[in-house]
């Protein structure tokens, strides 16, 4: 399903005319289809309907509470990384015993928290954490359920600042100091080795990774309930890919017809934690230009959305379409865009001090005129959940569209907003 469609030479959000949205809220503006993110939920359900999964919504891909609560509505669980992360899934009104925490530096105060808050379980990283957690469950009288982050070494052919799975980074831990610390818990009362853990990486374009780490994981549950271990659960984490050009990103039924016969085979429980393929085209960024210039022999477009806003171009050299939100013309890819006559190679920049301040590179892009709109896509995921406030600009304000009915779900900052929590000593 495209929520965001040119009709008549106007881009849509579901019902309703992307322009009328920035012209009421202002721009820069986030415009996101609640149809589009309940479809993406559902496509992952479905895909995966026969093991009936707990799909952990990757809340770092994108935070608001609006989307958190239809998410949740919508019978999502969440992982989270963070006691700020808990925290947001309960304004959300979710059910923390469906609540998986991971990340590498899990304080006594978080795990507290998630112990109290009795969540389904936490991602152990390392020997330290796990320690940390056994400790933090004694002096509260329970048991924590745990599963072992394992590093797979399987290469997720991802961008090198989103690989995880391979040897050498900082996330989970090789087979031998797993069944160390699987030992280790089956001695300790105070702990529940529920599962397996993994994510290999973000995104991941191909399915054959999630096999090998699916064949992997089956692998370790059948060693693990030989130890004595009552293990029931395989996550494998999120990084399923998202079509920011066509439909280049598998489906979710791909991904799923190598991993459910893996699983089962040993009878598990499946957890998955996706995030950029639930949230990432459910939305779009809309800037306006504010002058065009020709300097160096180069084209540029400076528009009022920055790195700042969405990071992605500057950080990972991330690709995403852009075109204006009036165009007889519908947003091409970006190798359709070569061939549309009177396109011309721009590059597409923010007003921040920085040259790494741009939304897009050499991109053939037809003539613009100070004051058009531009439309962002596919920035949903990693977009303002990563947005700073650098060279004090505000955050932009966030906008929820449900079939004709628009809705503000953040406002945007002020200047006011800006020096809150400063204060002159
Ligand atoms: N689970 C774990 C343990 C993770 O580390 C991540 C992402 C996910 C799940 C969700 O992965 P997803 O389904 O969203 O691919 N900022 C980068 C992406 C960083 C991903 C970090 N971990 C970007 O904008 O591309």
């Amino acid at each position: 399903m495209n929520a965001f469609e040119y009709r008549d030479g106007e881009l849509c959000c579901e019902d309703v005319h992307v322009a009328d949205i920035a012209h009421r809220f202002g721009t820069p503006v986030w415009i996101y289809s609640k149809a589009k993110l309940l479809d993406a939920l559902n496509s992952v359900r479905t895909a995966f309907a026969e093991l009936d999964p707990v799909i952990c919504y990757s809340v770092k891909a994108n935070s608001n509470l609006s989307l958190l609560k239809i998410l949740n509505e919508a019978g999502s669980s969440f992982d989270v990384v963070s006691g700020g992360e808990l925290y947001r899934v309960k304004r959300a009104g979710a059910d923390t015993k469906r609540v998986v925490f991971a990340g590498v530096g899990k304080t006594d105060a978080e795990i507290r928290q998630a112990l109290e808050d009795d969540i389904l379980m936490f991602n152990v990283e390392s020997e330290g954490e796990l320690d940390a957690i056994s400790a933090v469950a004694k002096s509260l009288g329970r048991v924590a359920p745990v599963a072992m982050r394992l590093n797979p070494d399987i290469d997720g052919k991802t961008h090198a600042k989103t690989t995880t799975g391979v040897k050498g980074n900082k996330f989970g831990m090789d087979i031998e100091r797993h069944n160390e610390l699987a030992a280790k818990v089956l001695a300790d009362p105070h702990l529940e080795l529920r599962g397996i853990h993994m994510h290999i990486g973000s995104p991941i374009m191909t399915t054959d990774p999630y096999l090998q780490a699916a064949r992997k994981a089956v692998a370790v549950v059948r060693d693990l309930r030989e130890r004595g271990h009552k293990t029931n659960w395989i996550n494998l984490g999120g990084g399923f890919g998202l079509s920011y050009r066509g439909d280049e990103a598998p489906p979710a039924s791909e991904y799923a017809k190598v991993i459910v016969p893996l699983i089962k085979e040993v009878g598990c429980r499946l957890a998955l934690e996706p995030g950029r393929s639930i949230v990432g085209n459910s939305c779009v960024l809309i800037s306006q230009v504010i002058y065009t210039k020709r300097e160096g022999g180069k084209l540029f477009v400076i528009q009022d959305a920055a790195m700042n806003d969405l990071v992605r171009p500057a950080m990972y050299d991330s690709f995403h379409r852009i075109w204006p939100v009036a165009s007889k013309v519908a947003a091409p890819t970006d190798y359709e865009a070569e061939a549309i006559p009177g396109c011309e190679t721009t590059d597409i920049v923010g007003p921040i001090c920085e040259s790494s301040d741009y939304l897009a590179q050499k991109r053939a892009f037809p003539p613009v005129n100070r004051g058009d709109l531009l439309c962002t896509f596919s920035a949903g995921a990693y977009g303002m959940a990563m947005s700073s406030n650098y060279n004090s600009r505000p955050k932009a304000a966030e906008v929820l569209v449900d079939g004709a009915t628009v809705s503000l779900i953040r406002e945007r900052e002020t200047y006011e907003d800006l020096v809150r929590h400063e204060l002159i000593g």
